[in-house]
């Protein structure tokens, strides 16, 4: 039991100080539970309200395909420069070092690596992506293809209802249904759906327009970065998409697939969070 003999009055209520009651910062965080904010706000920088997230995810699709053959050698190098990681469980323990202080945004849905199925995947266990400490978990969500819409709805709205039960945020991953164009009008409707179905984070693609997918989103929107570009061009997607409101990037082989996937993370940071332009993000490239 506590000493009793020595109980001092506080007088210290800071009664000139209203408690501060202003909306959280980022986008339709605001009725968000403690546990959701408090995880978002380790993947979301504070003082930018953005993110540069580091994409890691490909192999169960794609194997080891180029940048990604050692994910010890190739990623766990640029962990320091991320925001915040994503990949799959296997690569996370395997690959990761345990002492990273990086969050965590566990790609929740693997499964086959046929194409026309990859959305058939299934979830893992809310058990595993506890023990794993993520901060986010993420599932692909195929919007407008018949053959798998309902299916990746099902297993989104389970993830859902898991995040909500222990206030993990779930980032929606939205896939290009196969007859669909690859356009704001379909980026809006996936990532609107997305979003009414509880995601607390969009990804998506860049398109002419995204001002207007932004817009109709009411939950940060990241963006993929897509088959490898030029340095120069991929510093330009991350900078057109950032001006039409985009919260940040989770970018995988336009990092770890070029020549400098360090200078590159830095460089794709400088636009994201600093306002650098794609020629001088490219200049810090260049001279790093
Ligand atoms: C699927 C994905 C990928 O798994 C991956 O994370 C994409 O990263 P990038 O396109 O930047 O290589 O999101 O749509």
């Amino acid at each position: 039991m506590a000493d009793l003999d020595d109980i001092r009055d506080g007088d210290n209520f800071g009664l000139n100080t209203p408690a501060d009651t202003s909306a959280f910062y980022l986008k339709g965080m605001r009725n968000a539970s403690w546990g959701i904010k408090n995880r978002m706000s380790r993947i979301f920088n504070k003082d930018s309200g953005r993110t540069v997230m580091l994409a890691f995810d490909h192999g169960f699709l794609m194997g080891p395909t180029s940048g990604l053959e050692r994910i010890d050698l190739n990623i766990a190098p640029l962990a320091e420069e991320a925001d915040c990681l994503m990949g799959c469980r296997g690569m996370i323990r395997s690959s990761i070092p345990a002492e990273n202080s990086k969050p965590i945004c566990l790609r929740t849905d693997t499964g086959t690596t046929i194409l026309t199925e990859m959305n058939h995947n299934v979830l893992i266990s809310e058990e595993d992506a506890i023990r794993l400490n993520v901060s986010c978990m993420a599932a692909m969500l195929s919007v407008g293809d018949a053959d798998t819409e309902a299916t990746t709805i099902a297993n989104f709205s389970r993830l859902v209802d898991i995040g909500q039960k222990y206030d993990i945020p779930v980032m929606g991953v939205t896939a290009v249904g196969k007859d669909m164009a690859r356009d704001s009008r379909y980026f809006g409707l996936a990532s609107r759906v997305c979003a009414e179905n509880g995601a607390s984070i969009v990804k998506t693609y860049y398109t002419e327009g995204f001002e207007n997918v932004v817009a109709a989103c009411p939950v940060p929107i990241v963006i993929a970065g897509g088959k490898k570009l030029p340095e120069l061009d991929a510093l330009d997607l991350c900078y057109k998409a950032i001006n039409c409101g985009a919260s940040g990037v989770d970018m995988g082989r336009n990092v770890f697939q070029s020549a400098k996937p360090l200078a590159m993370m830095k460089a794709v940071k400088g636009v994201v969070h600093d306002g650098l332009t794609p020629a001088e993000g490219f200049q810090m490239f260049n001279d790093l």
